[in-house]
C-alpha cells in the first residue's frame, strides 16, 4: 500500500520556513566556531574567577557531598535549573550566604522554592551540621565576579558618561532620594573603614 500523499502548499511553506532557519542556524553556528577558533582573544571573557582559601577548599568538598549541583550551578560543574553560584561571592557577603543557608525564609524575605522548611526539596540544607554550612558559606563566598559583570554588584571601574546621561535624563527624580548611587556608598564604606584602620 502506497501511503504517499503529496503535501499540502501550507506544509510546503511551512517546511520551507524551517529549513531555512535550520540552514542559517547551521551557518551561524559554523561561522561562530570559525572566529572562536581562529581569534587570537577569547570571544566569549570569563568573568568570575576564585582563589580558595584552606576552608574555601574543604567547603568545596563539602558542597559536593551536599549535592547542592542537583540544582546549583558552580566551576563549570553542576546543572542550570537553579541559580548559578559562580561570582556569588561578590554579590553577597559571607555574612548574608550563611545566614540564608540557615534560615532561608527569614532571610530571603520572601517565598521560597526549594530551600526553607521540609517538605522543600532542599530542606536538609538548614539542617546541616553548623560547621558544615559554614565552611560550604566559606566556600560560596570565595565565588567571585569582575565589576561589571552581571552577577557583581559592583560596576566597572570608572564612571560612564553614557550612563551618567541616562540616569540623570530618564530616573524618575524620587529614585534620587530613595536610592544611593553603589559607587558613591562603596567610596564612604571604603572611606569609613580607612578611618577605623587608622
Ligand atoms: C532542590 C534544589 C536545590 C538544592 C538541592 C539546593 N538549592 Fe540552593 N537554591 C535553590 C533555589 C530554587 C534557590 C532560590 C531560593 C529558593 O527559592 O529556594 C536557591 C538559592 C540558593 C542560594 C541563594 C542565592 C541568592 O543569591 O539568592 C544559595 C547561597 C544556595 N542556594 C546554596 C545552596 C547550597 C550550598 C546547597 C547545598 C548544600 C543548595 N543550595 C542546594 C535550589 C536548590
Amino acid at each position: 500500500m502506497s501511503s504517499k500523499t503529496p503535501l499540502k502548499s501550507g506544509e510546503k511553506i511551512l517546511f520551507t520556513i524551517f529549513g531555512v532557519f535550520f540552514v542559517l542556524a547551521m551557518i551561524g553556528y559554523g561561522v561562530l566556531e570559525y572566529i572562536r577558533l581562529n581569534s587570537e582573544e577569547p570571544i566569549f571573557v570569563q568573568r568570575t574567577f576564585f582563589d580558595f582559601s584552606e576552608k574555601g577548599l574543604r567547603g568545596s568538598e563539602l558542597y559536593r557531598k551536599a549535592n547542592c549541583n542537583a540544582c546549583h550551578r558552580a566551576l563549570r560543574a553542576g546543572t542550570s535549573m537553579g541559580l548559578s553560584l559562580d561570582g556569588l561571592g561578590s554579590k553577597r557577603s559571607l555574612e548574608w550566604i550563611e545566614a540564608f543557608l540557615r534560615n532561608p525564609e527569614e532571610v530571603y524575605g520572601a517565598p521560597t522554592i526549594d530551600h526553607g522548611r521540609p517538605p522543600k526539596e532542599a530542606a536538609y540544607v538548614s539542617e546541616l551540621p553548623e560547621e558544615t554550612r559554614h565552611l560550604i558559606a566559606v566556600f560560596i563566598s570565595e565565588l567571585r565576579a569582575d565589576p561589571g559583570s552581571s552577577v557583581a554588584k559592583a560596576p566597572p571601574p570608572g564612571r560612564s558618561e553614557f550612563i551618567d546621561r541616562m540616569v540623570g535624563a530618564w530616573a524618575p527624580e524620587e529614585w534620587k532620594e530613595k536610592y544611593q548611587d553603589i559607587r558613591e556608598k562603596q567610596q564612604q564604606q571604603e572611606q569609613a573603614l580607612e578611618k577605623i584602620d587608622e
